[in-house]
């Protein structure tokens, strides 16, 4: 057992479950026996603090180029208190702009102590089958990084004596945030009415009436794409011509990037 750090957390959000995948890399790099997973996709966190021998794994996925704010939402009132905590944000191989940067200054706002942070690369939100954008992302490569970035963790919390500020990129003022237009995936006749988007969906935005329609609340809808990932039926589409934007302009692989 390491000498410093005695349990880890992996706390992640991740509708379309490619947060969910690095922060499993990351824990398997990390190799501690006293390993919890608190996924916050569907259900905020109740915890409200982690021991000071502990460190927590935040990996959240990035919207626009910053953190979803559900991210923080769910959160709740979790502070460190002086525990030591690592950043990793997942984007669709566009940027990440000012995520990283967030996530970091809001952890350290919480009361963590930052002490390492990392960008990798998913399959984006918006790819599809004709068009596909970082797909199958994570791959073999990228989880082999993330734990790699998880061992190297380890050994530097149990070799360095002192973490000064950790630099990541990025800027503040952070990149605004666009307001949302009310849009949402629909759900075509080849629906089977199986109910899986319902509880896939992160905000609940989305019901099946009495006839099994899929109802879906346009202003509750993140966009997110759990439910066009999950459908068994390729009966829930989303539509948008940013998937061919990102098609065109964002094929060449991006690669992780780590912070120490
Ligand atoms: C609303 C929305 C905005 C996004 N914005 C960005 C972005 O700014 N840059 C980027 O590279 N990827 C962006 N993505 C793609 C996601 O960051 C990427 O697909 C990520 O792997 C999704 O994580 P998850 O599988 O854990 O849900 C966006 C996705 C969505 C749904
Ligand atoms: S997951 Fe697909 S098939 Fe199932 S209810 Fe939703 S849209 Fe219909
Ligand atoms: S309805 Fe919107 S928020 Fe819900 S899973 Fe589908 S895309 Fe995500």
């Amino acid at each position: 057992m390491n000498s410093i750090i005695n349990s880890v957390n992996l706390i992640y959000y991740s509708p379309t479950g490619t947060s969910r995948k690095i922060a499993r890399a990351v824990g398997d790099g990390l190799k501690v026996n006293n390993l919890t997973e608190s996924d916050i996709t569907l259900d905020n966190n109740n915890i409200k603090s982690f021991p000071n021998d502990s460190l927590t794994v935040f990996v959240s996925p990035v919207y626009g180029g910053r953190i979803p704010s559900i991210f923080f939402e769910r959160l709740g009132t979790l502070n460190g208190n002086g525990a030591m905590c690592v950043v990793v944000v997942v984007y669709g191989n566009r940027h990440y702009d000012d995520a990283l940067l967030e996530l970091k200054n809001e952890m350290t706002n919480r009361g963590f102590r930052v002490s390492a942070a990392a960008s990798f690369i998913g399959e984006h939100s918006f790819s599809r089958e004709n068009m596909p954008v970082a797909a199958g992302r994570p791959d073999f490569y990228d989880l082999g990084m993330a734990e790699h970035f998880g061992k190297e963790v380890m050994d530097r919390i149990t070799t360095v004596p002192d973490f000064g500020d950790l630099f990541v990129p990025g800027n503040y003022p952070y990149k605004e945030v666009k307001p949302k237009q009310p849009a949402a995936p629909i759900s075509t006749e080849d629906c089977c009415s199986c109910g899986l988007c319902v509880s896939s969906c992160p905000t609940h935005a989305i019901s099946l009436d009495a006839s099994g329609n899929v109802c879906t609340d346009i202003y509750k809808c993140t966009l997110c794409c759990a439910c066009v990932k999950v459908c068994p039926q390729g009966a829930r589409i989303f539509d948008t011509p940013f998937t061919k934007f990102l098609y065109d302009n964002f094929r060449e692989r991006k690669n992780p990037e780590f912070y120490f």
